[in-house]
């Protein structure tokens, strides 16, 4: 009676854990997300069940269906893989997750997987935390219809100097990039947006806070604010929008 909450990685099938692996070689059910690679499905024996309960926007309702899912699956004996993009509890709900089956007596494992706030970055050339050029990194949602946003305190974050990844942030980014500037952070701090992070549909636009707005990538994305996003050290391709980035 255990659902594992494995993290599926950023995207690049290559980045899930071996743990995850193994535990997807055994399962007989999957419970997968929208964002994972479809390649990991693969990893499941030929007879398991797979079940895709991938949330599209404005579809967060859904999660109580999820939680109940796992809840039963679990219950049921079975080996329940729920593979969530990047780590399970990095804005992907997993900790309710977690919650739903413990209150119900399913035990549960989590396997961290690696998170789209640092691998989309690094696969831009990013060190978030560059030595000399940013001692901080703060990850925050930019969903303007998530609730944890509501707790985004946008004006401290503007006075920070830090390295800053906004998850879920592109539809909510003229409002974002304007209040980080009213709040002091400078409207030429380099940005970089980093879409599909990972994978074979990475692209990466480079540009400054004053024209964040003028980006044109769809989700997935994450947006890196801070010098760190002016760098590429390992020569990335991307293109560059307005005033910042080096084409
Ligand atoms: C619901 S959050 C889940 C985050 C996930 N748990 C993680 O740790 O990466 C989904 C958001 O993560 C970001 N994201 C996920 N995969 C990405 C990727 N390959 N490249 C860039 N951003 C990504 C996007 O901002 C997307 O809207």
């Amino acid at each position: 009676m255990t659902v594992s909450l494995v993290g599926a990685g950023p995207g690049d099938p290559g980045l899930l854990t071996r743990r995850g692996a193994e535990l997807l070689a055994v399962a007989d059910v999957v419970v997968y997300d929208r964002l994972i690679a479809r390649e990991l499905l693969d990893l499941a024996p030929a007879g398991a069940e797979l079940i895709d309960v991938g949330k599209g926007p404005g579809q967060s309702g859904r999660q109580a269906e999820i939680n109940a899912l796992l809840v039963t699956h679990g219950r049921s004996g079975r080996r329940v893989v729920r593979l969530k993009g990047g780590d399970p509890f990095v804005f992907g709900r997993g900790g309710e997750e977690a919650e739903a089956c413990r209150s119900a007596g399913v035990e549960v494992e989590v396997v961290p997987g690696v998170s789209s706030a640092f691998a989309a970055p690094a696969a831009a050339g990013i060190p978030v935390t560059h030595r000399n050029v940013s001692t901080s990194v703060t990850v925050v949602t930019g969903h303007a219809g998530d609730p944890s946003m509501l707790g985004v305190d946008w004006e401290a974050l503007g006075r920070l100097d830090g390295t800053l990844v906004i998850l879920m942030g592109m539809g909510a980014r003229a409002a974002i990039a304007e209040r980080l500037v009213a709040a002091g952070r400078e409207a030429t701090v380099p940005v970089a947006v980093v879409h599909w992070g990972t994978t074979d549909r990475q692209q990466v636009v480079r540009t400054d806070l004053a024209h964040l707005a003028d980006v044109d990538l769809p989700a997935p994305a994450a947006i890196v604010v801070g010098a760190v996003a002016g760098l590429d050290v390992t020569g990335a391709v991307d293109a560059a929008v307005g005033g910042g980035g080096d084409g």
